[in-house]
């Protein structure tokens, strides 16, 4: 089909994919070669590689394109480059390579996907990449602390031939590739197309913004989100497309579509604003919408931005030209009540008042399950994140005791289990120590090493029942704090966590005895007894502590319950 659409970068649309015949060759020769599975972030890369979003790019860098890149943002020909592409793998896999071997990349299931041909292998030194690439080797960076925690020490560089495409089962009709989704912008006959990168929900000030940005250049609008990966934290990406898929209604019909690109974003500021640009162009655009702070990676350790608010737009505009992609800088929307309408933030008429929400001011809303005005979101995107975020009355939560053995954990976490069944409307499991010790960890003893397999063992099914909007009541001694932080962020992303430190002391449990354990602790016949030969480190971060020598089990139990009820976890409306 004939088209007027911008050329790629670096002039061709690289498509890495063999013929059926080289496919079978390849396949048939596999069996001699070593195989690397590939990590989440390497399949993101190389979908891209090979589908031509990453033009000119014909497989892993090589030590020589990635010096290049790091150094002066080009490849090795010149062409405008901003961010490495590398492979990496393991010390040893990465031993036993040598120049001119093939490796086959798998993906988590086996299934072979592509080979690389090794050109090169190298170690690189991942300090200097990242300050070189990112300007920083401060770890509150995620994609330094990918590269210092999560990239494996050897690089391999080299070209690459594709057998097929990464597998994906969810919206596999809101997936193009550059040559598909330029297809589609040949049918429907459009030339001018501003591209908007996001890894957000868009509200109504992302509509009203990009529906400006398209008029102004009279151009139509590529919704661009990023599925891949993201910011950790940030909303799942299945919420987010249903939250896209509703906002699409409210275009004018034919000026806009959305597709989704299975890009791993490295939060990288200026250099990853001019990595966007080029992938936009790759799928055909023209335009990149470039707002405040774009792809920005947050704080660093001393609280300040890693990037000025306008790097990424001053970058961008440096290499405009050279990109061929025009920006359409971000405004800031606000919205005006008197008018009924959004403004650019310095465009608003003189002393009218303004309206905003803020991240944090919405995910508390949702938290609450307060109003979210219309003015602020559309009532179908407020509907699909209220059904992924539903107000806290409606989360699961888990409330995790911590105390020695004989403290009293379990008899209040029995009474505040009535208190919840009595309460109704949400499952209630309790996993006291000695239940899971029976049912889940029988096999353990008491080594370091055994108590962190247990408490990890009760955390991961509490945080699959706090998932399930059900309510966990775990009981155990739990005595290492890096263990039960580790369960607190297992736990946390799903729902509540409430920590309760059974504060019994050791003295006083020793007193009561009710299991006689003690004294067989202190005769020797028990080894490893926490708090007696063992040791247990008192939480500095538990919600609740209970001082059972003046509290009864009844009135702690109270205690828990007014503090869940104080967070929202418990509410009177069903
Ligand atoms: S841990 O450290 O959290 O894995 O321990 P937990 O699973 O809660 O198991 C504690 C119960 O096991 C009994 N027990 C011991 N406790 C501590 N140290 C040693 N060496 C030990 N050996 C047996 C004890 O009855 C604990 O039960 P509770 O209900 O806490 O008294």
């Amino acid at each position: 089909m004939t088209s007027h659409l911008i050329a790629p970068h670096g002039g061709t649309l690289v498509d890495l994919t063999v013929s059926p015949e080289r496919a079978a060759e390849i396949k048939s020769h596999s069996r001699d070669w070593p195989s690397w599975d590939l990590t989440p972030r390497q399949l993101c890369d190389l979908e891209l590689v090979c589908n031509g979003g990453f033009s000119p790019l014909t497989g892993f860098m090589t030590k020589a394109e990635y010096d290049s890149v790091c150094d002066t943002m080009r490849l090795t020909d010149g062409t405008l480059w901003p961010m490495p592409i590398t492979l990496d793998v393991g010390q040893e896999f990465g031993d036993k390579l040598k120049k001119g071997d093939k490796v086959a990349l798998r993906d988590a299931e086996g299934v072979m996907l592509a080979l690389i041909h090794v050109e090169d292998i190298w170690t690189p030194d991942r300090e200097a990449e990242a300050k070189a690439v990112f300007g920083t080797t401060d770890q509150k960076h995620p994609a330094v602390a990918y590269l210092m925690h999560q990239s494996k020490p050897v690089y391999i560089g080299g070209k690459v031939e594709a057998l097929q495409p990464p597998l994906h089962y969810d919206y596999r009709v809101l997936r193009q590739s550059p040559a598909q989704l330029r297809e589609e912008f040949a049918k429907r006959g459009w030339r001018k197309i501003v591209a908007f990168q996001t890894r957000n929900p868009m509200h109504r000030a992302h509509h009203e913004l990009t529906l400006r940005a398209a008029k102004d250049q009279d151009a139509n609008l590529l919704v661009h989100p990023v599925v891949g990966m993201t910011k950790p934290g940030d909303v799942d990406h299945y919420t987010r497309v249903r939250c896209y898929q509703a906002i699409m209604e409210h275009y004018p019909a034919n000026t806009a579509c959305l597709s989704l690109l299975p890009l791993a974003m490295r939060m990288g500021g200026p250099r990853e604003a001019i990595w966007h640009a080029i992938i936009r162009r790759n799928h055909g655009c023209t335009h990149l919408v470039v707002g405040r702070d774009h792809a920005g990676p947050g704080n660093d350790s001393n609280g300040k931005p890693f990037y000025g608010p306008y790097d990424a737009q001053e970058l961008m505009k440096k290499h405009e030209e050279e990109l061929g992609v025009k920006m359409v800088d971000f405004k800031l929307m606000v919205f005006v009540p008197d008018e009924d309408r959004y403004y650019p933030v310095d465009e608003v008429p003189k002393d009218k008042k303004t309206l905003n929400i803020s991240g944090t001011e919405l995910r508390d809303r949702l938290a609450l399950g307060t109003d979210i005005p219309a003015w602020f979101s559309y009532a179908d995107v407020v509907k699909e994140l209220r059904r992924s975020h539903p107000a806290r009355g409606k989360q699961g939560f888990t409330v995790f005791f911590t105390g020695l053995s004989g403290s009293g954990k379990s008899t209040i976490a029995n009474v505040l289990l009535s208190k919840l069944l009595e309460l109704g409307g949400r499952p209630i499991t309790i996993l006291d120590g000695d239940l899971v010790r029976k049912n889940l960890s029988s096999e353990l003893g008491f080594s370091k090493e055994h108590r962190d397999i247990n408490i990890r063992r009760i955390g991961w099914v509490a945080s699959e029942i706090t998932k399930h909007r059900g309510i966990a009541i775990c009981a155990p001694i739990a005595p290492y704090d890096n263990i039960r932080k580790e369960v607190r962020a297992m736990i946390a992303p799903h729902g509540g966590f409430i920590l309760v430190h059974v504060n019994t002391s050791v003295e006083e449990c020793e007193k009561r005895d009710r299991k006689g354990l003690y004294a067989k602790a202190r005769a020797g016949i028990i080894k490893e007894f926490t708090g007696i030969s063992d040791p247990y480190d008192v939480p500095d971060d538990a919600e609740v502590v209970i001082d059972t020598l003046t509290l009864s089990a009844e009135e702690a139990a109270q205690e828990i319950y007014l503090r869940l009820e104080k967070e929202g976890y418990i509410s009177s409306e069903e």
